[in-house]
């Protein structure tokens, strides 16, 4: 009895008149003899050639697509054309049936919203086994990046009690009943009762707990779940993501971009080298689907070509004050195309501003600093100026804001009058200020948001199709 071999090693493999033994689920079983097999090691099928005439018909009519088999067979290469190896099968187990009237996933193409409410099977198809497989190289790809520069790994907590970006936009940790919520005698909730006796949230941000280990640490960074329940049913938010949050001691704005545009760069490339098969794939079905879209709605480039440019060209870099510039004297602003006009200096951009700035004007990746100070988080390094902060957003294609950071204030006094312009409770986050009592230092950082980078990488149009099970508002099925 020999072992599994993956897929993917079989349609490698040198050698052939092998005895193999290969596990996988049924794609496609056509004219009574080839069945196509998936194990999801890569997105192409080994083909098992059957002996109908010296099969139990029984046994063959419980080959139907999404059924579990085990084949053991001889490997041999192929007579046929569209593959160089297939699998004389000596034997053959149904490890589990799928009625073919009920299994949902078909050959057919299926709708992305039909696959969405299937999430529990969508993983079957060829499109979601290509987005898997590419998420995970992603994401293996940031830790080597970071390992290999000497980053240690830090593990924020999910449970927090503090807001880092101050949106207000949290989802409240409790375990008290309810319908019997304890209230103090003013009629208030009494969160001393409550199990960390006091009002907690899942962290919608690793940064302020980064910064803390930056300080003794110098180079950190974390990759974890983080949580938003703003109210946004769009294509680029999800309520539960997954972002990287590197913090830098001793790094400038300029470093803190520096690092940010080589770690998208090495991903990308790392996807595009150990991925070269998926990627191929989810570029011809962005071309496929191109397709339906009229001539002047259509990307100038592939999803190759497009992962390939940004690779091969420096990032643009301007200030805020620079785009407003440009933004003012657009086409669109102009006409009076923008959904939201640009009045002048101090308006946040929307994402049809940063889509125009990427896509039309400059026509590649833009990092954008220097934001006025209303317009972002207390943390942030207050320049000179005194209207702006040594903010940093980076913008891409199809995607707009990507990455979000900045220079951090480390002066106690700036911090904690901009705290209280702000009305940020200093109190309740004394430990953060202590950072910048006790050796504080120049530092930076910033988030990445994983699956806006997966969204980027497949060419998907959907943040809701590179995750493996979406949050969304009214949806948390599975
Ligand atoms: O710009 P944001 O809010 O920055 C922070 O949270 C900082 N504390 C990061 C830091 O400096 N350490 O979020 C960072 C990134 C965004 O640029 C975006 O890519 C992603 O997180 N993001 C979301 N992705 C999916 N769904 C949402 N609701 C997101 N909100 C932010
Ligand atoms: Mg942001």
């Amino acid at each position: 009895m020999s072992q599994r071999v993956k897929i993917k090693a079989l349609l490698q493999s040198q050698q052939t008149d092998i005895d193999v033994t290969v596990k996988g689920w049924v794609r496609a079983f056509r004219s009574n003899r080839f069945i196509a097999l998936n194990d999801g090691s890569t997105n192409n099928n080994i083909q098992i050639v059957v002996d109908f005439e010296n099969t139990d018909p029984a046994l063959l009519k419980r080959v139907t697509v999404g059924a579990a088999l085990s084949v053991v067979g001889k490997l041999i290469a192929s007579q046929g054309k569209g593959q160089t190896v297939e699998v004389i099968a000596t034997d053959i187990e149904i490890l589990g049936d799928s009625d073919p009237e009920k299994y949902p996933i078909q050959p057919k193409k299926h709708s992305l919203e039909f696959l969405r409410e299937n999430a529990h099977l969508r993983f079957r198809t060829s499109t979601f086994g290509a987005i898997f497989r590419v998420r995970n190289s992603l994401a293996f790809a940031v830790h080597q990046f970071f390992q290999e520069r000497g980053f240690i790994y830090l593990h924020t907590p999910v449970i927090t009690a503090s807001d880092a970006e101050g949106a207000g936009e949290t989802f409240h940790v409790t375990n008290f009943d309810l319908d019997n919520i304890p209230k103090t005698d003013t009629g208030e909730i009494d969160f001393k009762q409550d199990f960390f006796g006091r009002p907690t949230n899942l962290t919608v941000s690793g940064q302020l707990e980064g910064e803390l280990g930056a300080m003794a640490l110098s180079d950190v960074y974390t990759f974890g779940p983080t949580f938003r329940a703003e109210n946004s049913n769009t294509t680029r938010h999800l309520a539960e993501f997954w972002m990287i949050e590197p913090e830098v001691a001793f790094n400038s704005l300029d470093d803190n971009m520096d690092l940010a545009e080589e770690m998208l760069k090495y991903v990308i490339k790392y996807a595009l080298d150990k991925n070269a098969d998926d990627i191929e794939f989810l570029t011809q079905r962005l071309e496929e689907e191109e397709k339906q879209k009229p001539q002047n709605e259509r990307s100038e480039m592939t999803l190759l070509e497009k992962l390939q440019f940004c690779l091969n060209h420096d990032f643009e870099r301007l200030t805020y004050t620079e785009a407003i510039d440009i933004l003012k004297e657009s086409t669109p602003n102009k006409k009076k195309k923008f959904q939201y006009p640009i009045e002048g200096w101090g308006t946040d951009l929307q994402s049809e501003h940063e889509r125009y700035l990427v896509e039309k004007h400059f026509k590649k990746p833009v990092i954008l600093t220097d934001y006025p100070k209303e317009i972002k988080a207390f943390y942030m390094r207050q320049n000179d100026d005194g209207k702006t902060v040594g903010a940093m957003d980076i913008l891409f294609p199809g995607i707009g804001e990507i990455i979000g950071g900045s220079a951090r204030e480390e002066r106690l006094d700036k911090l904690e009058q901009r705290m209280d312009e702000m009305d940020i409770p200093k109190d309740e986050l004394w430990w953060y200020l202590d950072t910048r009592r006790f050796g504080s230092c120049p530092h930076a950082g910033f988030g990445l948001g994983f699956e806006r980078l997966v969204l980027f990488v497949t060419g998907m149009g959907n943040i809701r199709d590179v995750i493996p099970f979406p949050r969304f508002p009214k949806n948390a099925e599975f």
